[in-house]
């Protein structure tokens, strides 16, 4: 629908700008310094992404004022007209990017999401089975830290000796505990993930499947992993990581939408729709909405396909150079944007060397192994990731240098125990600067086209 109006916009936002700035220095300057971080460091975090700018001005709009508690053509309040217009376009781009039947855009989190589809189906105390969190699954995948381990009676299935999903022992968990909600989809795997053999696990024993995509999302619609859509019952995400989109979650379904639902009345959509409205969540943040609408509709440019694409070449870049300079990968490689270093096994405990690198410019985070001895706190590995490494247009080649760096680093720590470390102030101010230079090199770009070609179908 065109408008005829003047934008007004651009000068709302920058007179918002100025007005920030001017009258609270405090809270701007620091602002401001984050904006200068996330410049001038290699932001390597598996779960992080670079957001464009044009979805980031989205998060900044009046939207945000309107409460909006419903859906589209069905609100608690009045004043929801753009809005509506603005949360169908979201659902109507989610659900072409996904190649999904419905699609739930008001999630605040991926977590959220995740519980808006455990609630679905299960009653408390009831069964669910998802991956070990020390496996690579996620704390919202049947974790005690988490309402999905203490509500639910939850079992976990890990790794074969390869360190690849044992499916097998997934199966043989299922057939004797008998759980109503299967997860699948991880935090911390780099390989590719059987959907259909997980829907023949889950069909077996009558139970739902969920996948959750959120840190594979991209790479799913630009089609260099498996779509689970209609292999799982329902299929989650975030939008923040691969789909470089606002800050959120998502909630999908596929060709089993209008199956009927666990209480034998309701289909799954409308199960869905209930679960996330009322009974999780109020009045969603349409301005969020707004930016995940701009972010799906980048994600299904072809542009988009090339940037997915950089990203594995990335991070099997990044896996090479890792075992090139003697370290263990876990599993020797990566299908997708995500490498898991063993650092232990060079004497260094993930805590320290995740401080050591961030003292120098290079982001990653700790992250435990496969049968890692070392408790989460601590932790014997290393987790790395190529999303905003991607946005900066770096080359494989990038990654060699980015190893050269890390490994610099991690050759120079003196651990004095599992958390303390010291490192030489010569050798951090060296690396910190070579590490400016190459964000300078490759400085964070924007999306790589324009999104004007992108017509809603
Ligand atoms: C597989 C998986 N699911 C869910 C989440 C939670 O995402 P959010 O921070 O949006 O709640 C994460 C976070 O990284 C994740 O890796």
């Amino acid at each position: 629908m065109q408008h005829d109006y003047r934008p007004h916009l651009p000068r709302f936002l920058a007179n918002a700008i100025d007005r920030l700035a001017a009258e609270d220095p405090e809270l701007f300057g620091i602002l401001e310094a984050e904006y200068h971080r996330q410049a001038n460091v290699l932001t390597m975090v598996a779960s992080s992404s670079i957001t464009d700018p044009s979805a980031l001005a989205c998060e900044a709009m009046p939207t945000m004022n309107v409460t909006a508690e419903g859906y589209p053509g069905a609100r608690f309040h009045a004043g929801c007209r753009y809005i509506d217009q603005i949360e169908n376009l979201a659902i109507e781009r989610a659900k072409r990017a996904f190649g999904a039947r419905f699609a739930n855009v008001q999630p605040m989190t991926a977590t959220s999401a995740n519980e808006v589809c455990m609630f679905s189906v299960l009653n408390a105390g009831e069964t669910l089975l998802g991956m070990d969190l020390d496996s690579g699954g996620h704390l919202t995948h049947g974790s005690k830290a988490s309402i999905s381990g203490q509500v639910f009676k939850a079992y976990g299935y890990g790794l074969t000796k390869d360190e690849r999903i044992d499916y097998d022992q997934a199966e043989a968990l299922a057939r004797e505990h008998r759980p109503k909600l299967i997860i699948c989809g991880t935090t911390a795997y780099s390989r590719q993930i059987d959907w259909a053999r997980f829907r023949s696990i889950a069909d077996e024993v009558d139970a739902y499947l969920l996948a959750d995509i959120t840190h594979i999302a991209g790479l799913v619609v630009a089609g260099l992993h498996p779509n689970p859509i209609d292999h799982a019952h329902f299929t989650t995400t975030c939008t923040h990581k691969q789909l470089y989109s606002g800050r959120g979650g998502l909630i999908m379904i596929g060709k089993d939408f209008d199956q009927v639902g666990p209480d034998g009345k309701r289909t799954l959509e409308q199960v869905i729709q209930k679960k996330v409205f009322p009974f999780f969540q109020g009045a969603p943040n349409q301005s969020s909405i707004a930016a995940k609408a701009r972010g799906l509709a980048y994600v299904a440019t072809p542009e988009f396909n090339a940037v997915a694409r950089r990203v594995v070449d990335l991070s099997q870049a990044l896996a090479q150079a890792f075992m090139d300079k003697g370290y263990r990968v876990i599993t020797g490689g990566t299908d997708n944007h995500i490498v898991v270093v063993d650092v232990m096994s060079k004497g260094i405990s993930g805590v320290n060397a995740e401080k050591a690198l961030e003292d120098c410019g290079l982001v990653v985070n700790k992250n435990r192994i496969p049968y890692d001895q070392k408790p989460p706190s601590i932790t014997s590995g290393i987790r790395l990731g190529t999303n905003g490494l991607a946005i900066r247009r770096m080359e494989p080649a990038d990654m060699v240098e980015c190893v050269d760096l890390i490994h610099e680093v991690l050759t120079s720590i003196e651990q004095v125990s599992d958390k303390t470390y010291k490192l030489a102030p010569q050798l951090q101010a060296r690396v910190e600067e070579s590490v400016r230079q190459m964000c300078q090199r490759r400085p964070i770009s924007t999306y790589p086209a324009p999104v004007t070609a992108y017509k809603a179908a």
